[in-house]
């Protein structure tokens, strides 16, 4: 096969487009084909949303709906392969937007999967985690010193053993027991509600964060600290 496109992964960093890298609008530029995924229904992508004022006319854009955690995900993903194959084969390069980091908890990693399988070429570019962006709006450090960071989901959060520095992704409608695991194991915590997007919102005490109750929300917490 001569002249296949080239498929990107290009994370648009948490929100807002000052954190694009000049990487991914080089990249984006390049693409003749933009793909952006939404988790809901009715084409509202934030990923699309960040991106857009880098996305000329003549570019063809797709937003696919990816729905969260359902069955039929994976079926979904194998249909965005196929329709990205396509335009692999005519030769035109596509660039498949995520939020954040391509590679932290992205469709992507599930669409790498099929793309490396028929040796298509790939090329990630990095963008500004959500909790790295989270955590420099409410100037609050992520860890320190030899310590680790755990990233843990919310459906995980029993796996938190003797790490001091934790953030929890994905809790949305788990709040309350994350939040009882959290003040039972001796954390100080505090949330970031869309880290530099519309409606961004800081929130210290357990009782905003209950009455949160969005998606894109993260807690930053911190245990024994050494400063
Ligand atoms: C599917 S993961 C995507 C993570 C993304 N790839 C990254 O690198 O940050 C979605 C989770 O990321 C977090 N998240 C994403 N964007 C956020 C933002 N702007 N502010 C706070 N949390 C965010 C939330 O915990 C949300 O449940």
């Amino acid at each position: 096969m001569n002249n296949l496109g080239t498929l990107y992964g290009i994370g648009v960093g948490p929100g807002g487009e000052e954190l694009l890298t000049l990487k991914a609008i080089k990249v984006i530029e390049n693409c003749e084909i933009i793909i952006a995924p939404s988790a809901m229904g009715g084409g509202n992508s934030i990923a699309y949303e960040t991106a857009k004022n880098f996305i000329k006319p003549h570019q063809k854009v797709i937003i696919s709906h990816f729905p969260m955690g359902k069955p039929d995900k994976e079926e979904k993903v194998y249909e965005a392969f196929k329709t990205i194959e396509e335009y692999l084969q005519q030769g035109k390069n596509v660039g498949f937007l995520t939020i954040g980091d391509p590679f932290i908890y992205s469709t992507y990693i599930y669409l790498l999967k099929y793309i490396r399988e028929q040796n298509y070429p790939t090329e990630t570019v990095p963008g500004i985690t959500s909790f790295c962006a989270s955590a420099s709006l409410a100037g609050e450090i992520l860890v320190i010193g030899d310590e680790p960071l755990l990233i843990v989901p919310g459906s995980q959060i029993e796996r938190v053993k003797d790490e001091k520095y934790i953030v929890v992704m994905k809790f949305y409608n788990q709040e309350e027991k994350v939040l009882n695991f959290l003040d039972k194991e001796g954390f100080n915590y505090f949330a970031v509600k869309r880290a530099y997007r519309e409606g961004q919102e800081i929130f210290h005490t357990r009782e905003e964060i209950l009455n949160n109750k969005d998606y894109m929300t993260l807690i930053i917490a911190h245990r024994n600290e050494e400063i």
